[in-house]
């Protein structure tokens, strides 16, 4: 385990295998169908690839990169888009995917946002949801795991851009950001 980590949260083997278990709850619910990915950057990218290796029906990629606005911590609910999809959307089969939903802001702006182009069907697909954090009210389809208020790094997610390429969920040490 990395120095800087409490503890390891979530195993590399839970979340490959709960991964699988939504890849393949994905191909069945699509069933006959195309689907398009829409990653979250960055922390979603490292689920992202993972997730479409276990989906076995036509599956394409898109990408969105958004910032909140606003200094400090504490997310102000408005989010700028800093790098937009590359095509249309109507008429597709859309599933957001994303690291974690905290207060679900970035994911209630996202969902509006895209649901205002004319998708056939909209779904979320998040690895971790911190449901005691939540401010929005946004509707989560599939859900990796849900997880305590805890400051989790790891597997896409970062503190200071750090942290990302671990292959488990971890909590950070208090003294690595206080
Ligand atoms: C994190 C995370 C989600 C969002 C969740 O992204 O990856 O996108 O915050 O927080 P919320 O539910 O409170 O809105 P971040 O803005 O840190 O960017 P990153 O993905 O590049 O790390
Ligand atoms: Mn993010
Ligand atoms: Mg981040």
């Amino acid at each position: 385990m990395h120095p800087d980590l409490d503890k390891v949260l979530i195993t590399e083997q839970e979340v490959q295998k709960r991964i699988r278990e939504l890849g393949e709850q994905i191909s069945c619910d699509y069933a006959g169908k195309e689907i398009l990915v829409v990653g979250i950057l960055k922390g979603a990218a490292v689920f992202l690839a993972d997730l479409v290796r276990y989906i076995s029906i036509p599956v394409y990629f898109d990408f969105m990169a958004v910032s909140s606005y606003g200094a400090g911590s504490a997310s102000s609910g408005v989010v700028r888009i800093l790098k937009d999809l590359d095509r249309p959307i109507e008429g597709r089969h859309v599933i957001i995917v994303e690291d974690i939903v905290d207060t679900g802001l970035t994911l209630n702006y996202l969902v509006q946002s895209l649901q205002s182009r004319n998708p056939a069907s909209l779904k979320v697909c998040t690895l971790l949801d911190k449901p005691e954090r939540r401010v929005a009210k946004v509707k989560v389809d599939y859900n990796g795991f849900d997880i305590p208020d805890q400051f989790v790094v790891g597997y896409g997610l970062d503190y200071n851009e750090r942290y990302r390429n671990f292959p488990y969920i971890g909590v950070l040490k208090r003294s690595v950001y206080t």
